[in-house]
């Protein structure tokens, strides 16, 4: 008989506790201990075998394609048989029209068990009917019981797994509530080994709460090779999803979709998209160059600064690190001499990404100093690099990638680190190294 023990789980964060606690010690949350009973594992199983690396045959996975490129390049390269891919987004975003649309290249493969524990079959024909799915390869199954979807696998034997959603999906072991800590772990990791096992491809979905910190997808992230999460605004009809982690693939790597009447459609070019709306000679915007994964996207970066009415100035950023503007902001008061400190600064990232990466400070000081001295700046420019903090611009990786993106979509000045120098002679464009943001803004604003 394996041991049972009970123990009290943070559904927050997934901290556990042998007694039960007001107030979670790792995150802070309240009242939001739940009692879950673990059954112990700790059986005696007999120890792995040491390899020699040299010894080990390579077998590089197989990989199918999903028929949606963008799909697959956030995949890196596209499913790998055996492979647990978690899907996760706030809910309405687009996890099930995505995974649905995918099926139409992986049912190719033999059959789909496609999970559904929120919708019923009859929804899901609806929304394949607007997708223009058919296919009869994919079989429905309207179950949330884990040891239910495990015996009709044995069946059915698919080819490829969907999971639509882990919260609704529960095991008879325990206790708990679906959608607890406990249940989405247990769960998962038995579908994973099922997976596993059987050498094909599982989809899990999951929803993320809008703080982004729900135990459910977050406790499942080391379990599974491959987290894909869906970004974008609800208002807005464009939708990034970003591989934040994958065992097969480059992690950062982003697929751009336009949410349709008749489903999501890629988006082959997001530089131009984000681009689209870029107001010509209107001071505090310019074009910056950004490396999302292994694919260069042109971005614009806004800012406004207007004399502050309080007397804390307001500092707002969106799309961008808040603490990156306050250090941006002070090495322009310090070392270029603009006097910020009584000013509100809002500084937006166009098109509702969010950008991590320091190569873009420059495009955000330009912003910066193009609304603070109200001139516009000439639209043939571009500009990228690190800020640091005695005001010089600092290299950064893969230059020559982010120009040859700029020099395509028509820009024919660039204002770069001197040490990212480059040449190009089979590009009208004209690269201009500096080495401060202060030489930076002079050629910027002559
Ligand atoms: P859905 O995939 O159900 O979201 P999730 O599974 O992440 O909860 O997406 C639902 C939203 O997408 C819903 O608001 C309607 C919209 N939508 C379209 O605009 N066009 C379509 O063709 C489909 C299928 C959905
Ligand atoms: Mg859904």
């Amino acid at each position: 008989m394996p041991r049972t023990k009970i123990l009290f789980q943070c559904q927050s964060c997934g901290y556990s506790s042998p007694k039960w606690l007001g107030k979670c010690p790792d995150c802070s949350e309240w009242n939001s201990f739940v009692e879950e009973e673990r059954v112990s594992k700790l059986k005696t199983r007999k120890a792995a075998e040491p390899v020699s690396l040299a010894d080990i045959t390579h077998t590089e996975g197989d990989r199918y394609s999903t028929d949606i490129h963008e799909l697959d390049r956030t995949l890196g390269g596209g499913v790998v048989m055996g492979s647990v891919v978690l899907i996760g987004g706030d809910p309405g975003i687009g996890k099930s029209t995505i995974i649905l649309q995918s099926l139409k290249g992986l049912s190719r493969l033999g059959h789909v068990l496609y999970v559904s524990g929120e919708e019923s079959p009859e929804q899901v024909k609806l929304r394949a009917e607007r997708l223009h799915i058919r296919s009869d390869n994919i079989i429905l199954l309207p179950e949330t019981s884990l040891e239910g979807i495990i015996s009709v696998t044995q069946k059915v034997k698919p080819r490829v797994i969907v999971v639509d959603s882990i919260q609704t999906i529960f095991s008879v072991d325990l206790p708990s509530a679906p959608g607890s800590v406990g249940q989405i772990r247990e769960c998962a990791t038995k579908l994973m080994f099922l997976a596993k096992k059987q050498n094909i491809p599982l989809f899990i979905i999951g929803h993320v709460t809008k703080d982004g910190a729900i135990a459910g997808p977050k406790v499942l992230e080391h379990i599974v090779d491959t987290v894909l999460y869906f970004e974008g605004d609800k208002g807005s009809p464009f939708r990034i999803l970003r591989a934040v982690k994958n065992r097969f693939g480059s992690a950062n790597e982003i697929g751009v979709f336009e949410m349709a009447e008749s489903g999501l459609k890629e988006v082959d070019n997001p530089s131009e998209l984000f681009l689209s709306e870029k107001p010509d000679n209107v001071p505090g915007s310019i074009v910056t160059v950004s490396l999302e994964g292994t694919r260069p996207l042109l971005v614009e970066i806004q800012a406004l600064v207007t004399a502050s009415s309080f007397g804390v100035p307001r500092r707002t950023a969106i799309g961008v690190d808040y603490n990156r503007i306050n250090l941006l902001v002070a090495v322009l008061e310090k070392r270029v001499g603009m006097h910020l400190g009584s000013m509100d600064i809002y500084v937006n990232v166009v098109g509702g990404l969010r950008i991590d990466e320091p190569a873009i400070d420059m495009g955000i000081v330009a912003a910066i100093a193009s609304s603070f001295k109200n001139q516009s700046i000439n639209r043939e420019f571009f500009t990228f690099g690190e800020v640091g903090l005695s005001g010089e611009l600092r290299a950064i990786s893969q230059a020559g990638v982010r120009i040859r993106e700029a020099a395509k979509l028509g820009f024919t000045r660039g204002i770069v680190p001197v040490n990212n120098m480059q040449t190009f002679d089979n590009y009208n464009i004209e690269i201009i190294g500096v080495k401060s943001v202060e030489e930076a803004i002079e050629i910027l604003f002559f």
